[in-house]
């Protein structure tokens, strides 16, 4: 029957694609490797009273852009490094933004910035951006020598 033929020709046919997407996913990641990163905060996912992560490290000239996933929330800043000028969310800190709202700013100065959701604040809705030259979590200890060459 020209069916079987037909399957096991489609079945090659995904192999070959198969391997050309996973060289393709390598070339891309090498690409961003210069340039600006943009790292997602999820505002009150699913409902929690959290910023998730609650820490993200980005590096110097990175974005955070933060999305809510539920209702009444805004981010206020509480405490950010001498000559970093953050405002948080337009508005004072009682007004508030609901699901669908995007917020993004662009961190410059290296330092640990710590902000919080006004009406949850004391539920623990509270969150950090620490940028660092890195633009990662601090590894304790361990020589970190990751991939040189060229
Ligand atoms: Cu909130």
């Amino acid at each position: 029957m020209s069916a079987e033929d037909s399957v096991s020709r489609r079945g090659f046919l995904r192999t070959a694609t198969g391997a050309a997407a996973v060289a393709g996913a390598a070339g891309a990641g090498a690409g961003t490797a210069a340039g600006q990163t943009t790292k997602e905060v999820i505002v009150g996912p699913g409902g929690s009273l959290v910023f998730e992560p609650a820490t993200v490290y980005v590096a110097p000239g990175d974005t955070v852009h933060f999305v809510w996933e539920s209702d009444n929330h805004n981010v206020v800043v509480e405490s950010q490094p001498e000559g970093a000028s953050w405002e948080g969310t337009e508005g004072d800190a009682n007004t508030l933004y609901n699901t669908g709202h995007e917020y993004e700013y662009t961190f410059e100065t290296t330092g640990t910035y710590s902000y919080f959701c006004q009406p949850h604040r004391s539920a623990g809705m509270v969150g950090e951006v620490v940028v660092n030259e890195s633009g990662q979590a601090p590894s304790s200890g361990g020589g970190g020598e990751g991939g040189g060459g060229g």
